[in-house]
Formats: C-alpha cells, sequence, structure tokens
C-alpha cells in the first residue's frame, strides 16, 4: 500500500463513520449505535492498523499521525450524536400525566414539639415567657440563687467559663432573678432555653441542652400552688389517667425542694413506671431578697424540666444524640 492510498483510505473511513451516525435518529440506544459503529469500523480500523507496519519506514510517521487523527474523528462523531441525543430526550421525555414529586414540607424538631405542647398549657394556665442571656455572670448563675461560694457546680470541670465572671449559663434558673428585677410581683413566667455543662457526649448527656424553667411570685403563694399548678399540668400533657407524686429533693434556690415524678409507658414493654420529670421548690427567702423583693411580703415557687428527656420518654427516643444529628430520617417521622 502507497502511502496516499492509506490517507484515503483513513479519510474514507472517517467519513463513513460520520455519516452513520449523523443520520441515525437520536432517538437510538446509544448501544444500538455503538453496535452500528462497531460494524462499520471496526475491521477496517485493524487493517489500517496492521497496514503501518508494512509501509515504507519514511511513511510510518504520516501514516501514524492520520490514524490517530482517525480514531479522535471517530470518537468526536459518536460524542455528537450523544449530544444529539441529550438534547432531543429532554424535550421529548416530558410526560405530563405523571405525578408531582411531592416536596419536603419540613417538621418541627421533637423536643420544639414538646416545648411548644408545654407552653401551650401553661399559657393557658396564665404564664407568659421570660428569656435570658446564655452568657452569665456568676452571681446571676449561682450567687443570687443561694450557691455558697465554694459549691462544687462552680468548678471548672463542671462549667464552660468564658472569662473571670462570665459563663455559659448551667440552667435557666438565673431567668427567675432576672425576671424578678425586672417586674413586680405578681409573676408567673416560663423561661426556656439552651443551657450547658461540661459534660461529654452520651446517650444520655448533651454539653448544650434545652431546659424550661417556671415562676411564681406573690402575695400568699403557697406549696399548694406548687402542687396544683404542676398535677394540672401533667394532666393536660399525659392524660388524666396518670399518676404524679411529689418527693423530697434539695436545689440551693428553694426551699423546700421538691420533685415530681409522672407515671409513665416508656414504650419499651415494661408498663407503667415512675419517671423524674422535674425539679420544683418554694423559692428560698435568699432568692427573692437577691433580687430585691421583700421575702417578709412575697413567697414563690419555681420548677426546672428538662424537654429532652421530655421527648425522648414520650417518642421512645433511646439515644439523647439522635436529637443533635440532623438525620432526615430520623426527624421527619415527628413531622405532622
Ligand atoms: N436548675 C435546676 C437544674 O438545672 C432545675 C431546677 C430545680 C429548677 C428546681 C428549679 C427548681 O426552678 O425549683 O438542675
Amino acid at each position: 500500500m502507497t502511502l496516499s492510498d492509506y490517507l484515503a483510505q483513513a479519510d474514507a473511513l472517517g467519513a463513513d463513520c460520520r455519516a452513520l451516525l449523523d443520520g441515525l435518529d437520536p432517538a437510538t440506544r446509544l448501544d444500538v449505535a455503538k453496535g452500528q459503529l462497531n460494524a462499520c469500523k471496526d475491521e477496517r480500523l485493524a487493517a489500517l492498523q496492521d497496514a503501518l507496519r508494512s509501509l515504507p519506514a519514511a511513511d510510518r510517521r504520516p501514516a501514524g499521525v492520520a490514524f490517530n487523527t482517525l480514531k479522535q474523528a471517530i470518537q468526536a462523531a459518536l460524542d455528537a450524536f450523544s449530544a444529539r441525543q441529550a438534547a432531543a430526550s429532554t424535550g421529548g421525555a416530558f410526560d405530563g400525566t405523571m405525578p408531582a414529586r411531592s416536596s419536603w414540607r419540613g417538621a418541627v424538631h421533637p423536643v420544639s414539639l414538646v416545648l411548644d405542647e408545654i407552653s401551650d398549657i401553661f399559657r393557658e394556665l396564665g404564664f407568659t415567657v421570660a428569656l435570658g442571656p446564655e452568657a452569665e455572670t456568676e452571681w446571676y448563675n449561682f450567687g443570687a440563687l443561694n450557691f455558697p461560694p465554694d459549691h462544687p457546680a462552680m468548678e471548672l470541670h463542671d462549667t464552660l467559663y468564658l472569662g473571670e465572671d462570665t459563663l455559659l449559663r448551667t440552667h435557666t434558673s438565673p431567668v427567675q432573678v432576672r425576671t424578678m428585677q425586672r417586674h413586680a410581683p405578681p409573676i408567673r413566667v416560663l423561661a426556656p432555653g439552651q443551657v450547658y455543662r461540661r459534660d461529654f457526649f452520651d446517650a444520655t448527656h448533651a454539653p448544650a441542652f434545652m431546659q424550661l424553667e417556671g415562676l411564681a411570685v406573690d402575695e400568699g403563694i403557697s406549696f399548694v400552688d406548687l402542687k396544683a399548678t404542676l398535677a394540672e399540668f401533667a394532666r393536660r400533657f399525659y392524660g388524666a389517667t396518670r399518676r404524679v407524686r411529689f418527693g423530697p429533693s434539695y436545689f440551693p434556690f428553694v426551699e423546700p425542694g421538691a420533685q415530681m415524678d409522672v407515671e409513665v409507658d416508656l414504650g419499651d414493654g415494661r408498663g407503667l413506671r415512675w419517671v423524674e420529670i422535674l425539679g420544683c421548690g418554694m423559692v428560698h427567702p435568699n432568692v427573692l431578697e437577691a433580687a430585691g423583693l421583700d421575702s417578709e411580703r412575697y413567697t414563690g415557687w419555681a420548677f426546672g424540666m428538662g424537654p429532652a428527656r421530655i421527648a425522648m420518654s414520650r417518642y421512645g427516643i433511646t439515644d439523647i444524640r439522635m436529637l443533635y444529628d440532623s438525620d432526615v430520617r430520623f426527624l421527619e417521622q415527628f413531622a405532622r
């Protein structure tokens, strides 16, 4: 074969491949198009590759260049075919009868669900919402709440300090003091908010979590008001058939201090059992005085609870970390 024969055959093969692909209907499947292309080119391309070796040495180089150009041209023709195919299919695939994809409407986080529900109940009982800062002073977080100066809760390994006198609040109880400073009794407030502790993040602890504080202060408020209000809350939240009980507990800012347990079914097959829901008590006179109220004239009661724990018991969530993972497969189960 002469060089000019070789170049002519390479040109012809390129032209045939292009003509074949350009002539195909763009609806042709890609594998079918490739089959037809191979049938047209494989043998002729192999023959051209073999012929390279039998050409005179001086002709091999220009022939080799032509061979490579031919392979690129075939690939380019195939690419052009798939581009034509793609352009045609976007228009052609429209199906007006196909049902619309339902869109993700979002869902309220289970802790927020519980928080909203509890707030609704207390709103009906006359409570409004009060907020306080998450970066607190030692005085509001501890001192004004009757913690002695050497209380272990203030240790560096329990509390996250931001500076000499500022820390991330370890509970929402400082909002009690801020509220009493700002508003004269009668006071009935609910204070939800994020609190922080130097805890490990495991199945039952999180270093940042929600708390919900309640405070009622007026003349003549007694432990009866505390029990009646909190029992009424439990009745509405858990249902009228659930029993509640109060037991003694200790917190420096209440006297006496108590905890409320509710008999709940955690859905783990073990049936009804007592679960501690909140800490509570009569506001300590030292706290009233620290906030500037006359403790001879006013009395009050307070409570604090963790909505995450309550959400876990209500929805049968066994690992607190699921509440922080933002895993849509978990969260969308709570979509209403
Ligand atoms: N502040 C307490 C805590 O973080 C919870 C608490 C207990 C709040 C008793 C109260 C209360 O208002 O009366 O563990």
